[in-house]
């Protein structure tokens, strides 16, 4: 026996990412659309802990609204955990525990975290040793962004979003989040974009049959400079996001109008990724936006993927 096979329990961090580019194209036979983003993952993150256990159990505890978060064996974390054994025939179960810090339904991934988390406590924990191509095969099959946030860092991500290449990126990105109290179907974003593209029979946000990431984007990323990069922020979805959920252009202006460099809709939203210029910047905008009763938090990015913590 190894020594990663007698571990009671293992820890697992996993980040939430933000989309600092999404560009959607058209809808698949499958259900899903083609797309090209540029992901960083961020300083957000979830806390997984796993244990032996004879069945497979999950509980949440953390800062933001949890009553969203299903219990039963749906929780994407019981799936990842299922789906590992299933690979490796291991036969008993493991009991999870999910300390959430990404918003749940926001656009950040959490629930990605917590899969792809899950992936990496439950292989340890077992000392089930799944090459890392293996663990990603079963990232995909989980949602599209769980491969990233098993990789984090900043990547681009094609097809579903699941296909990752690396991005060259220097330097801290610094971001303030603006967090809902509430949240927003992903796929009922996706549907009010196509919706919108039907009825404007794609004159005003029209389908890309081969979405790409633009230069600019890669190049801010490559520079490690801010401002370049806020010039470049783009999310198809932000406009079907902000139709579904109007308040938040109250908030984009705001954020804007107290120093942010930019705004944007994070994913399928409703949370809301400030860039601003430096460490200190971003205290002045979580003060500020603070001071307006929006509930704000600080990242910086990108960060490493979901990895062992030694406690
Ligand atoms: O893969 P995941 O479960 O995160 O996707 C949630 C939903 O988001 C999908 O069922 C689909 O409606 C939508 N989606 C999409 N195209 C993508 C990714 C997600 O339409 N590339």
């Amino acid at each position: 026996m190894t020594a990663r096979e007698r571990r009671d329990r293992v820890h697992v961090r996993a980040p939430g990412k933000i989309n600092v580019f999404l560009k959607v194209g058209a809808l698949q036979e499958d259900g899903y659309h083609d797309l090209a983003t540029a992901y960083q993952a961020v300083s957000l993150c979830e806390e997984v802990r796993v244990s032996h256990a004879d069945d497979f159990s999950v509980s949440v505890s953390g800062p933001v609204p949890l009553d969203q978060v299903p219990l039963d064996g749906s929780n994407i974390a019981i799936r990842a955990a299922r789906l590992l054994a299933a690979r490796t025939g291991y036969r008993a179960g493991a009991r999870i525990e999910i300390e959430k810090r990404v918003p749940v339904a926001g656009g950040m991934g959490g629930g990605s975290a917590d899969a792809a988390a899950t992936l990496v406590a439950c292989d340890a924990l077992w000392g089930t040793e799944l090459p890392r191509e293996e663990l990603h095969e079963l990232a995909r099959r989980l949602g599209a962004d769980v491969p990233f946030a098993l990789t984090g860092g900043t990547a681009i991500g094609t097809g579903r979003g699941d296909e990752l290449s690396p991005a060259l990126a220097q330097g801290q990105f610094n971001w303030v989040l603006a967090l809902a109290d509430f949240g927003l179907s992903t796929p009922d974003v996706y549907r009010a974009l196509d919706e919108h593209r039907e009825r404007y029979a794609g004159d005003i946000f029209p389908a890309d049959p081969v979405p790409q990431v633009e230069a600019d984007v890669l190049q801010a990323l490559r520079a490690g400079d801010p401002h370049m990069l806020a010039e470049a922020l783009h999310n198809d979805l932000q406009a079907a996001a902000l139709q579904l959920a109007p308040g938040l252009v109250e908030v984009l202006e705001l954020g804007e109008r107290r120093g942010a460099l930019a705004g944007i809709v994070s994913g399928s939203g409703p949370t809301v990724a400030f860039l601003v210029a430096d460490a200190d910047a971003a205290l002045e905008l979580q003060v500020a936006l603070s001071a307006a009763q929006l509930e704000v938090v600080r990242a910086s990015g990108p960060v490493h993927g979901a990895r062992v913590v030694h406690d």
